[in-house]
């Protein structure tokens, strides 16, 4: 392929020469190679192309991924400055907008715009979780394992992990379960980059709409009120940004951390025999998970605010930089010898760093734990029914998710 006409300073024309790609067949099923294969040719920042051949800077080196979350002067979240885009360079259709574009929410802004919306975001999540996220949790992962209990088989990724997250997040939003099983579908589609993603990230909002017109004249004890009664004064675009912004976030990363802790158990029998002893905690499984295989491997993005060096790149104003998570963690000069154990290390990447830090860490590692340990109780005997060899993952641009995970239990 020779590289698209590009504007002075970014990725393309830094480089003129054939660009890898973060999408299509070898992103799909070997992500890490192309990170290694990156971070050996180009360094710790390294030119990609994304969706519609749209330029970017990926950052694999743990220093710089730091430097660039915790500076948001230098590299701002306000997608408002991305130059491809003002200058018309980015289908208004493309897959990117719906992860990239600017909206009125906490993720879109900096700044005071940013402490306020996310003052009004972490209040309502802390109000509606503390009327039971571990009831609510304990209460679906039940009801989800009644589906297949007598069977003694499941996928543990489509019967559980996939479905669980949003039930549980449907709830606390306050949504109707079956709204949130339909949901599912399109966090997928946005995530996965699918040229139907606009249509399913509209869909998302209608329905998230409807909710907060329902939420206005019937309050309850959920997120939705919680954020139209916030003395912030949301208005309602905002509501519905923010409502948005926490189903399709938590659920997408909730449900694919969930599938990785299975899957690492369920291939590990030291590790699975631990927890059922209680010698070892589902928290230290998460922990590694989150190193090793973070649920948002690729994190959407961050605009340069002046022209600027990093990693030896000349950055310009408006380019666009896409955020190495797992790469990042696997850096080799902060662990050189990636075998080493990072029990009791919490300063990987996978919750981002800076201002905009994931504030609903808690919620999501509380359910992941509930999830498990009701697994474990309900289904003994629990193990694999396939050779660990034979598990696969897609990946998209932003995130690779396990295909199944195939379980017996009982006899
Ligand atoms: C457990 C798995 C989770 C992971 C790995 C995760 C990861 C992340 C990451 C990487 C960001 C940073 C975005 C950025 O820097 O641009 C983020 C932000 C955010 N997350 Fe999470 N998240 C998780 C669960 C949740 C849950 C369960 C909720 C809510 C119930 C949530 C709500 C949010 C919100 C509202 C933001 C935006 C914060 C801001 O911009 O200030 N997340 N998350």
């Amino acid at each position: 392929m020779n590289a698209p006409e590009a504007p002075r300073g970014c990725p393309v024309a830094h480089h003129g020469a054939e660009l890898t790609r973060l999408y299509g067949p070898e992103a799909a099923t070997d992500p890490a190679g192309i990170y290694e294969r990156l971070r050996k040719e180009h360094g710790t920042v390294a030119p990609v192309l994304l969706e519609g051949e749209v330029p970017a800077w990926l950052v694999i080196g743990y220093r710089d991924a730091r430097r660039v979350l915790d500076n948001p002067r230098q590299f701002t979240r306000d997608a408002r400055v991305w130059r491809d885009r003002t200058d018309g360079r980015v289908d208004e259709n493309s897959p990117l907008i719906p992860m990239l574009g600017w909206r009125p929410d906490c993720v879109s802004q900096d700044g005071e715009p940013h402490r306020r919306l996310r003052a009004a975001v972490t209040d309502a999540l802390q109000a509606a979780a503390g009327r039971g996220i571990r009831r609510h949790a304990t209460h679906y992962a039940n009801k989800q394992i009644d589906a297949f209990a007598h069977t003694g088989r499941a996928d543990l990724v489509h019967d559980y992990a996939e479905y669980l997250p949003m039930l549980v997040i449907s709830r606390l939003l306050g949504l109707p379960e079956a709204e949130g099983r339909d949901l599912v579908e399109s966090c997928a589609q946005v995530l996965g980059g699918s040229e139907n993603a606009l249509v399913h990230d509209a869909r998302i909002q209608e329905i998230l709409g409807e909710l907060v017109v329902r939420k206005r004249s019937e309050p309850g004890s959920d997120l939705a009120t919680a954020l139209l009664e916030h003395r912030a004064g949301l208005d309602e675009d905002e509501v519905v940004s923010h409502l948005r912004l926490v189903l399709i976030t938590a659920h997408t990363t909730t449900s694919n951390l969930l599938a990785r802790v299975l899957q690492l158990v369920l291939t590990d029998t030291s590790r699975l025999s631990g927890l059922i002893s209680g010698r070892l905690n589902v928290s230290e499984v998460v922990e590694e998970v989150m190193w090793d295989s973070p649920p948002l491997a690729v994190l959407p993005g961050r605009f340069a605010a002046s022209d600027l060096e990093l990693g030896g790149h000349r950055v310009q104003e408006g380019d666009l930089l896409v955020l190495g998570l797992a790469a990042g963690n696997r850096d080799p000069e902060i662990r050189p010898d990636a075998g080493v154990s990072v029990q009791g290390n919490q300063a990987h990447l996978a919750f981002s760093s800076g201002p905009h830090e994931c504030p609903g860490q808690n919620i999501g590692q509380s359910l992941i734990e509930i999830a498990v340990d009701v697994l474990l109780h309900r289904l003994p005997g629990l193990r694999l029914a396939v050779e660990p060899e034979e598990l696969s993952s897609t990946a998209s641009t932003w995130e690779s998710r396990l295909d199944a995970l195939p379980v017996e239990f009982g006899g």
